[in-house]
């Protein structure tokens, strides 16, 4: 006799972004004239540039000839786009080996799955707000307990507020931590670490042999030159970090899927040698995963050469171009607007302690505006919305103007 897999009965929720499309369905339904406009999901909207284009288009001829066409590919990704990405990391003075690199889909699946090759009883902390797959993969695997609705915690979970007191960047785990997941730039807050913050968790994880996830997915949106854009930028980050990366928002590869993780062989824990950890995340790949597309890994080749990344330094400037706009508009009408400037994610107080639902309803309803309700991201994130400032210009401007001029305060 069959059964399901019990820990799925303890989510709390549909995950969120389909719980805000039924939402958005039902009221577009009601109001079938409300032209909306969606500032929710951090969806990217601007075409692929010349040479991320010509890059695929390469790809696609390989595979029309039979002297360059290829199946299957190299195990960890194709050996010339991990190389890429280590001149990458090197340009920005971090040695990383081509074989540290493991090429993805995308950062959503592997922040989802890398927890399974960690030991059951390791008990994760987490940023509260957080993107909801680190929790949520967290709560299938086993490891959270019960579920208090009261609080909106998981008993087994470890949780590392994040709140304006302390400028949404957390303080270390209040309990023993054995998986600590970091995002910075911070979705959904915004918010980016200094390296001295970065460095108090790697100084923990190191301590103690844990293991600091680090999601580094909107790292390209970073401006300003003395914040770090990777874990490695901090001394020591190797034994005990694992970063994960995507070409996403970087590059406008939502659609296209393609992303990395860097499992540093240096990286220890409680009972395992050197390599140790990166060979069973080597294993985990190889048993689950077939490669991704190789038409695809020849765009992420094109985003890593210079005309690539001058092109996608330009896209990332024009959504960062958004959040200014976004910003600042929300501030102009007296609102606590945070986040947007080195990342594409802007944080807002709900006006007047509505709930992060209420204000999400009265958006919609009175400026036709879909944002994302901060509470789906964690009970810090209760009383906070988040605006993505992923959107065409012209509709980024408009779902402001309509924010200013329709929304009752
Ligand atoms: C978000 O809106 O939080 C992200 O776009 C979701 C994702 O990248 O999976």
């Amino acid at each position: 006799m069959a059964r399901v897999n019990e820990h799925y009965r303890k989510l709390a929720a549909g995950y969120l972004f389909p719980e805000i499309g039924r939402r958005t369905r039902e009221f577009q339904q009601q109001h079938p004239d409300a032209q909306l406009l969606r500032l929710g999901i951090g969806n990217t909207t601007e075409p692929l540039t010349p040479s991320v284009i010509a890059g695929l288009h390469n790809g696609v001829d390989q595979l029309a000839d039979r002297e360059t066409y290829r199946g299957y590919g190299d195990e960890q990704g194709d050996l010339d786009l991990r190389e890429a990405l280590a001149r990458f990391y090197k340009g920005r003075s971090m040695e990383i080996a081509s074989d540290e690199f493991f090429i993805s889909d995308g950062a959503k699946p592997d922040s989802g799955n890398i927890q399974s090759i960690f030991s059951l009883d390791s008990r994760p902390a987490f940023q509260d707000p957080a993107y909801p797959v680190y929790v949520d993969t967290n709560v299938i695997a086993g490891r959270s307990g019960p579920y208090n609705p009261d609080t909106g915690t998981y008993e087994r979970f470890i949780y590392m507020p994040c709140t304006k007191e302390n400028r949404f960047i957390p303080e270390l785990p209040s309990e023993p931590a054995d998986l600590i997941y970091l995002c910075s730039p911070n979705n959904p807050t915004g918010a980016v670490a200094t390296h001295d913050e970065l460095k108090r968790f790697v100084d923990y994880a190191r301590d103690r042999k844990a293991v600091i996830i680090f999601d580094a997915s909107y790292s390209e949106y970073i401006d300003d030159p003395d914040l770090p854009r990777s874990i490695y930028e901090v001394d020591g980050a190797k034994q005990c970090a694992i970063e994960i990366n995507s070409f996403s928002k970087f590059a406008g590869f939502t659609g296209v899927r393609l992303g990395w993780s860097v499992v540093p062989k240096e990286l220890t824990v409680a009972d395992s040698d050197f390599g140790t950890v990166h060979s069973l995340w080597f294993r985990r790949q190889t048993t689950f995963f077939n490669g991704a597309s190789n038409i695809v890994q020849r765009g992420g080749l094109a985003v890593l050469s210079d005309a690539g990344l001058q092109e996608c330094g330009e896209l990332t400037s024009y959504y960062m171009g958004n959040a200014r706009i976004i910003k600042e508009g929300l501030q102009e009408i007296g609102l606590q607007a945070y986040g947007g400037d080195n990342a594409p994610y802007i944080w807002m107080e709900t006006p007047g302690g509505m709930t992060s639902w209420e204000f999400f309803d009265k958006l919609l309803s009175e400026a036709w505006v879909i944002g994302t309700p901060g509470s789906g991201f964690g009970p810090s994130g209760e009383g906070y919305f988040r605006l993505s400032a992923f959107g065409h210009r012209e509709d980024i401007s408009r779902a402001v103007d309509r924010i200013q001029k329709r929304l009752t305060l």
